[in-house]
């Protein structure tokens, strides 16, 4: 077994350690965290339900302020007064002492950075790239501008550490629209950082429902090797095969019964227009007369792909038609959709922390694990 070393800057709930983990025994990998950088309280306890199962839960206080509760802001001084003797406090805590999470990324110095990274992942804020926002793009002063950060903290460590101390792979992920024609020259300097800091990079525009997913969710990454250990160990960059040979429907990931509150019984007044497969293979019709938001008046058929899951807005509210029935999916159902287990689910469920809400959000803000596992599987060491 070769011990991998993973960092996960941005990390959410940890779909980049899942992947590894679903590959690591065919390729005989052993997979270590070793530091996390994510200040989002909810996506911090979903993370150590998911990967740590922790059991002994208690409140507890915490001296880490730099956190955010809706995963944008810095948390108040009386939001963080708020969090002492909580479970939230217990989860805060246990985060640094086992995953070495380093909180808030504009804090992080390359001194708390490990040396000897294998894989450093980093899928940093999408809100000012994404084509429903209000585009303003990667700049000093935006979120998407957090990409910055990883300039800095890998620059710092090339300044400071040898090369050979600098991560081998970096796997960047964002919106597609990272490489529209507004953000292409920004996103195009960031490709001219990375040369200069020793690696050689590929970008991909990737399809989930390519690797085996029932979502369509098409996403750029980014894949660097640092210069040295490319050669080093041959390595060439991946050509993905667009061939989905398991070829999952939406059907695949439900649920046989669930509560009635998912179904949406009010709909079922509008009539519907005929049915339509997309070439990505989505079977959809829409609400006539329902709402001006086309997203919104969307129901999906289960026997075709689905759209994508997002953390918020219409998509984070996915409809189907089922045996002539409208529903939204489960949280459960998000979490299969995005490639996770129901395990997963349960280990965060069980806490009665996070509500359903905050359970799709953390879900639709993830990483599908199948495309994941392609990506890592071309890795080699
Ligand atoms: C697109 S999500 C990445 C999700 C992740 N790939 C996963 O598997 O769930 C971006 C993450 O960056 C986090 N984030 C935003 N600003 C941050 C900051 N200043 N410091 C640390 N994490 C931050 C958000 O809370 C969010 O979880």
């Amino acid at each position: 077994m070769k011990k991998i070393k993973l960092f996960e800057a941005f990390a959410g709930i940890g779909s980049q350690y899942k992947a590894l983990k679903n590959i690591s025994k065919d390729k005989k990998w052993d997979i270590e965290v070793v530091g996390i950088v994510e200040w989002y309280v909810d996506a911090i306890i979903a993370y150590l339900a998911i990967h740590h199962n922790l059991k002994h839960i208690k409140k507890d206080k915490t001296t880490i302020n730099s956190l955010s509760l809706n995963s944008k802001d810095l948390i108040t001084e009386r939001q963080f007064n708020n969090l002492q003797n909580t479970e939230k406090a217990f989860f805060i805590n246990k985060s640094k002492e086992l995953c070495n999470n380093l909180f808030d990324i504009t804090k992080v110095t390359y001194k708390e950075m490990p040396k000897d990274i294998d894989i450093f992942t980093y899928s940093f804020p999408c809100q000012d790239l994404s084509q429903q926002g209000k585009q303003r793009g990667m700049t000093k002063d935006t979120r998407s501008g957090l990409l910055f950060q990883i300039d800095r903290i890998l620059s710092e460590m090339k300044k400071n550490y040898s090369i050979n101390d600098l991560p081998k792979y970096l796997l960047l992920e964002n919106v597609t629209n990272i490489v529209s024609k507004r953000h292409l020259s920004a996103y195009n300097k960031w490709l001219d950082k990375l040369h200069r800091l020793g690696y050689e990079s590929k970008t991909y525009v990737l399809n989930s429902r390519n690797f085996g997913s029932p979502q369509n969710r098409v996403r750029t990454f980014c894949i660097s090797v640092r210069k040295d250990f490319k050669e080093k160990v041959n390595f060439s960059f991946p050509e993905f095969e667009n061939i989905d040979k398991k070829n999952k429907k939406i059907k695949s990931i439900l649920e046989k019964e669930v509560d009635e509150k998912y179904y949406m019984n009010n709909l079922m007044t509008y009539s519907k227009t005929d049915e339509k497969k997309s070439k990505n293979g989505l079977i959809k019709c829409y609400l006539k007369n329902y709402t001006n938001f086309n997203s919104e008046a969307y129901l999906y058929s289960i026997e075709g792909k689905g759209p994508t899951l997002t953390a918020s807005g219409a998509n984070s509210r996915i409809k189907i038609w089922i045996n002539n029935r409208i529903r939204r999916l489960t949280p459960l159902e998000a979490y299969l959709y995005m490639g996770f287990k129901k395990q997963d689910f349960n280990n965060v469920n069980r806490l009665e922390i996070l509500n359903e809400r905050q359970m799709v959000f953390t879900a639709g803000n993830s990483i599908s694990i199948e495309a994941l596992e392609g990506i890592f599987n071309s890795f080699k060491f």
